[in-house]
């Protein structure tokens, strides 16, 4: 028995969830799995009404979960920060996610805006570090608002947090066993203290992976192949900021927002999975937002959990929904979010 916290969070989250809990609860039917799912209220709305975001008791009430179910964080009435950090960034740190993985796959019959590239070409995975960097909150401000303001925000970088994302990485990519190729995207040409530490990381850390091609590429270069030759990543390792700025550019090559679905990573604790779109607060209630990236995302989980069988029955009825809209963007897609769920829900055979 799976005990779950399910955060459906501001916007659209709670529609996208609620898809995906029903592909979870086909499962069950079918595999006969066992979820038990708790829901939290944390999001936008219970901010405004209570001042409340995520406190350390509230962490350690999660932390008795098998895994956290995330719809979306963010509410247009709220100052732009206080939701991101007061309760995505504070569940990824206070559960030491320090992966954060998303899969930057092309889907059958998804259509991409890179031309001449398919299924084949785009297809690798972004480890992203996910409780270090510029994502720290290291800083501050001198003289504000004067002439003279001075605003400090410091990236840093721990040998034990960069190291053990690296080692994630390297035993992610001997696992995926496909080009077996690790890519390390940083910017060791001007970060020259920082990323030398990535560097030197990373160098010292493929000793132990000769069966890995150990390749490096600057960020910049980074986004230009991705659209150039996407088909050159398996796998990439990257820095917080780096990581979040490349994924996004990840998520529209694969098919957009619609689609795209990560896992925050604690191997040895409690890890949260969510689409990572954002609460489209424009289409909230509205029965119009894609659920798929939501339902990935319960696939993700469903393979941490160890589920494997389960998993690749949720991803191969994703793969057959996909073929029957008529676009992945909200309000086209020729059904409503719920009858994308029922599709998807149908489709899951054993
Ligand atoms: C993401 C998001 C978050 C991030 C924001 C909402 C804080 O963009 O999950 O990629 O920057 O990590
Ligand atoms: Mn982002």
């Amino acid at each position: 028995m799976y005990r779950i916290a399910v955060i459906p969070g501001d916007g659209t989250g709670t529609e996208v969830v609620r898809e995906g809990m029903k592909a979870l609860s086909k499962i069950h039917d079918l595999f006969g799995i066992d979820f038990e799912f708790t829901q939290f209220d944390f999001g936008g709305a219970r901010y405004l009404k209570t001042g409340k975001t995520i406190d350390d008791e509230d962490i350690e009430t999660l932390k008795r979960f098998n895994a956290i179910y995330l719809g979306a964080v963010g509410h247009p009435k709220v100052q732009p920060g206080i939701l991101e950090k007061g309760i995505l960034l504070k569940l990824r740190f206070a559960l030491d996610q320090y992966i954060n993985l998303r899969p930057v796959k092309l889907y059958p019959n998804v259509p991409t805006p890179l031309a001449d590239k398919g299924p084949d070409d785009i297809d690798f995975v972004v480890v992203r570090e996910n409780t270090e960097g510029l994502y720290c909150g290291a800083g501050g401000f001198l003289k504000k608002g004067t002439p003279d303001e001075v605003a400090i925000q410091e990236m840093i970088n721990t040998r034990k947090g960069v190291e053990r994302c690296i080692r994630y990485a390297f035993e992610y990519t001997r696992l995926r066993n496909k080009k077996k190729k690790l890519t390390l995207c940083a910017k060791t040409n001007v970060l020259t203290y920082a990323h030398d530490l990535w560097d030197r990381a990373f160098r010292e850390v493929s000793r132990e992976y000769p069966d890995i091609d150990a390749d490096y590429a600057h960020v910049d270069a980074t986004t230009m192949w991705m659209i150039k030759n996407p088909e050159w990543f398996d796998v990439v390792v990257t820095t917080n900021m780096f990581g979040d700025i490349i994924t996004d550019l990840g998520a529209m090559i694969q098919g957009g927002m619609g689609v795209a679905a990560g896992g925050n990573i604690n191997p040895e604790g409690v890890s949260m999975f969510e689409p990572i779109g954002g609460s489209a607060p424009k289409y909230e209630g509205k029965n119009q937002i894609n659920p798929i990236a939501a339902i990935l995302a319960a696939q993700m989980m469903l393979e941490f959990l160890g589920e494997r069988e389960a998993s690749r029955a949720l991803e191969n009825a994703v793969v057959s929904t996909l073929k029957r809209l008529k676009s992945l963007s909200a309000g086209k897609m020729g059904f409503t979010t719920q009858e994308v769920g029922d599709l998807v829900a149908e489709a899951i055979a054993d």
